[in-house]
């Protein structure tokens, strides 16, 4: 469904104004329009001084981009500096063992994001000398890069015209546009990324693109909220069908909603008396991979069948707790299991496939831990 665009509409007056003492005024930018107001709101109530604002350096606006990805910008300042004091270039970071990158991420959550960032920035360096591409499309022949990723990047750092579209940009650009096109369909998806695009400034991109990816960032983020959106403080609530509508919050239109699952895990905490826990790097891809974790189960009876022999200290039950992923709520069994200082960890439990070892408690902090993992060790009630 095609539906009709509000034009970007920046208008240049070009005039040769003569002041005061005779010599042509600069030209005058009045620039007016969607993308006109949206750039000038960013400048006077947009963010500005987050850690990766304020340069145009591809390595660290990729990083940052990625970590932002479903994530907060108040989680992400403290990962965002602790990874550029370790890895301060990309050479550095491509250099690094998987491990050490996990490490790093232990907390953040979606993995994969990890393991990606650490692959493009191996393919940075193998197949790019070391440089980012400079386009889009380039950008996103890399690991991790999707469509939005990649234009950000190139919006940000090389004034490229190209338009984002990620969840709070949709429901902005959706509301203004009137869109009421099922983005479940391809079809509409691909009609809302050409409408942006038609949105996008064409003057002085150099200095208008990156301030109006971040100002579409921004507005989505703290005017044009989900559920109660505050037209009154919007630059663009007189364009916005939304907001002319009354019901603002009906776009975005998605009519097939994620499907949630349940999963029950039961976990070993098989610990020796000096406070070492027995944990698996678990392998690189499916949920936390590459990091290291107490051994999983399908179930109870499965753990207990490999554990019951051997163990001669306490084994019990812990109290089950609940770790909500996006498209999942996990159900967390942990049983302790005391092992005798010594005491090997049954055969049945070491293989190739479940590569494991003590590592004790001040070894955990530099670890690749999943976020409920580390909080249940810290939590420490198992004594
Ligand atoms: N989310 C994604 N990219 C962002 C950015 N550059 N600033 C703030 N939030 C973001």
């Amino acid at each position: 469904m095609r539906q009709k665009v509000i034009r970007s509409d920046i208008k240049v007056t070009d005039q040769l104004a003569t002041q005061e003492c005779g010599k042509p005024a600069p030209p005058q930018s009045t620039f007016s329009g969607f993308a006109g107001e949206i750039v000038r709101w960013q400048k006077d109530h947009g963010r500005n001084s987050l850690p990766w604002q304020n340069t145009r350096d591809p390595y660290r606006v990729w990083l940052s981009e990625i970590m932002l990805q479903q994530t907060q910008v108040s989680t992400v300042v403290d990962y965002y500096d602790r990874f550029l004091q370790h890895f301060p270039e990309v050479s550095d970071l491509a250099a690094a063992k998987q491990d050490d990158v996990l490490g790093l991420w232990s907390g953040l959550g979606y993995y994969s994001r990890a393991r990606n960032l650490h692959r493009c920035a191996q393919e940075v360096m193998a197949l790019h000398a070391g440089e980012f591409p400079h386009t889009a499309d380039e950008l996103q022949t890399l690991p991790g890069i999707g469509r939005s990723t990649a234009a950000a990047i190139a919006s940000f750092c090389f004034g490229e015209r190209v338009a984002i579209l990620d969840g709070n940009v949709k429901r902005v650009l959706t509301r203004v546009l009137g869109f009421s096109a099922d983005l479940a369909h391809v079809a509409s998806e691909r009609a809302l990324w050409d409408q942006a695009t038609e949105l996008l400034p064409d003057e002085d991109l150099a200095q208008t693109m990156p301030r109006y990816t971040q100002g579409l960032m921004d507005l989505g983020a703290t005017i044009c909220t989900g559920r109660q959106p505050q037209c009154l403080l919007c630059p663009v609530q007189n364009l916005c069908r939304g907001s002319a509508s009354g019901e603002p919050t009906k776009y975005p239109v998605k009519t097939r909603k994620l499907k949630r699952s349940a999963q029950a895990l039961s976990l070993l905490w098989a610990q020796m008396p000096d406070g070492s826990v027995w944990l698996e790097k678990r392998a690189s891809t499916g949920i936390w991979g590459g990091l290291y974790c107490l051994p999983a189960f399908d179930s109870d009876d499965a753990l207990k069948t490999l554990l019951l022999e051997s163990v001669k200290g306490r084994f019990e039950p812990m109290q089950t707790f609940v770790h909500v992923l996006t498209h999942k709520d996990l159900y967390l069994s942990p049983w302790i299991a005391e092992f005798r200082s010594g005491q090997a960890m049954p055969r049945a439990m070491v293989s190739e496939d479940r590569p494991g070892a003590w590592f004790s408690p001040d070894a955990w902090p530099a670890l690749g831990l999943p976020a409920p993992i580390r909080k249940l060790l810290a939590r420490d009630d198992s004594k």
